[in-house]
């Protein structure tokens, strides 16, 4: 039997915005993220600065508005000094036991991010690193030369003009025991308070984040503690972690897992409510992805095969895809409390994008990205959905969402079909009536729900253009698929 769902937009209620952030992204020092992923000097492929230009080609493809760097967990043994001017000093990275060269540095990531159109967001140390240590990164990269001496040594490092980094994140996942130098929830709450204080007072105006999660025994503290200093608290979300031994899960498995982000988002904001902060602070989900790498505990050729295997490109299909677009769709639909989401990470690994030695893959993600950043009006309308359930998976068979322009002439409606084979009749309503006719569309699906991209078929799943026809109000949505529709309006 035919799955069906129906969809009723409002046009009454007044539509909401949401910040662009949410299509962000984040570069690692893991793997080969930066190196021989966005950085390779010497590489035929690569611009005068080092930076691989197919790769920032791409990259400006999706509009990036903002990406985090350095870390992840890296970030909690790193010092951005060993990282600036002419004398790099190289470093034993402590969460992933590799040598970092320190060739790609605050300047080259200030200067990568301009060329891909994007903001800078700098996560400090506050694993191994101290508050002051994280102010002065901020004195060297914001306050103009003659301010002070880390001012003056960016000046004497090339660039009189401060970096104007906006986006500052006070650690990465400090409270877990995998962090080199984890803390409890009050040396969290204290440490916080006292970074977020000596950060606003070299720059009063950056945009202030920090290491959070869905824990009312981590955050609460933290927010009572530092709370009225803070823009957005910082959570991350893996649902389905690779690991070194089992397989990637199937697709109703990973498709199974979209509604998580959504009880995340709720679960984080209750806990702003009971803060008293819901109308202050927002959230950021700075890093999210379905796959998550497991952190093996192994020797170092597991470490070094468990980073091969998030390279596998089989691994990232049409699950991916629609997980992506039911992240995307939670964020849009909570634009009041998230302001920025970043995927994890933008290259390699389980990245969008998979960078090798002579090109690169964009994987089915990428095409996602591609279409929230290019197809969606910046204002989410009020809707609501009944749907079957899908067949094997505790999930309704779709999801939506819809958006409008400014000029409030041209709805986008998300429609995505969670069904690995079959297609679904959809009912769409708008402002009370049925829609009917032949409408511009664009789909993702690819020749199965298993389908993927990779170096020898890089164009296995592409969003190709459609029309879509609507008869007395329903629609037939193809199997594993996500359809962008738009329709003009009155
Ligand atoms: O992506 C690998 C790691 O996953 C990041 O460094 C960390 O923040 C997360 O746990």
């Amino acid at each position: 039997m035919t799955a069906v769902a129906s969809v009723d937009v409002s046009l009454d209620a007044p539509p909401t915005t949401y910040a662009r952030e949410v299509f962000g992204h984040f570069v690692e020092h893991f793997h080969r993220q930066v190196y021989g992923g966005i950085f390779s000097p010497g590489s035929p492929l690569s611009d005068e600065q080092g930076f691989r230009a197919d790769v920032v080609e791409a990259l400006r493809e999706l509009a990036p508005p903002v990406v985090r760097w350095p870390g992840g967990c890296f970030v909690s043994s790193y010092h951005w000094l060993d990282g600036v001017g002419p004398d790099r000093r190289p470093h034993y990275d402590l969460a992933w036991r590799v040598t970092d060269p320190n060739t790609f540095g605050t300047a080259e990531f200030v200067a990568w991010c301009r060329a891909i159109g994007a903001e800078p967001y700098v996560c400090t140390n506050a694993g191994t690193g101290t508050a002051k240590e994280m102010s002065d990164w901020v004195e060297y990269c914001n306050l103009p030369a003659g301010s002070g001496r880390w001012a003056d040594l960016r000046a004497e490092h090339g660039s009189p003009d401060p970096f104007d980094v906006r986006f500052w994140s006070i650690g990465n996942e400090n409270y877990g025991d995998w962090e080199m130098g984890a803390k409890t929830p009050a040396e969290w709450a204290s440490l916080v308070r006292e970074s977020a204080k000596m950060i606003r007072h070299v720059d009063e105006d950056v945009s202030l984040l920090t290491a959070a999660r869905a824990d009312l025994g981590w955050t609460l503290p933290l927010l009572t503690a530092a709370g009225s200093n803070l823009d957005l608290i910082s959570i991350h979300g893996y649902w389905d972690v690779l690991n070194l031994v089992e397989a990637p899960s199937d697709y109703l498995t990973a498709v199974g897992r979209s509604l998580g982000p959504q009880s995340d988002i709720e679960r984080t904001r209750d806990i702003l409510g009971a803060a008293g902060l819901a109308e202050r602070v927002g959230i950021a989900f700075d890093e999210w992805n379905l796959r998550g790498w497991h952190h093996p505990d192994g020797d170092r050729p597991e470490l070094i095969a468990a980073r091969d295997l998030n390279d596998v490109n089989s691994t990232y299909t049409m699950a991916d895809a629609l997980f992506s677009a039911s992240f995307l769709n939670a964020c849009l639909r909570h634009g009041d409390v998230v302001k920025m989401a970043n995927i994890a990470p933008t290259v390699n690994t389980r990245g969008p994008l998979y960078v090798h030695p002579t090109g690169l893959v964009r994987r089915t993600t990428f095409h996602v990205l591609a279409m929230y950043a290019h197809l969606l009006g910046g204002r989410v309308l009020a809707s609501t959905a009944l749907a079957d359930g899908l067949t094997g998976a505790d999930v309704p068979v779709i999801d939506h969402l819809a958006t409008v322009d400014e000029a409030g002439t041209r709805l986008s409606l998300v429609l995505v079909n969670r069904d690995p084979t079959a297609a679904v009749a959809c009912d769409v309503r708008l402002g009370g009536h049925v829609l009917d006719g032949a409408y511009d569309a664009t789909v993702l699906d690819g020749p199965s729900a298993d389908a993927y991209n990779d170096v020898d078929h890089p164009g296995t799943v592409v969003p190709r253009p459609v029309t879509v026809g609507v008869h007395a109000g329903r629609t037939s949505l193809p199997p594993h698929s996500l359809t962008v529709v738009h329709v003009d309006l009155p």
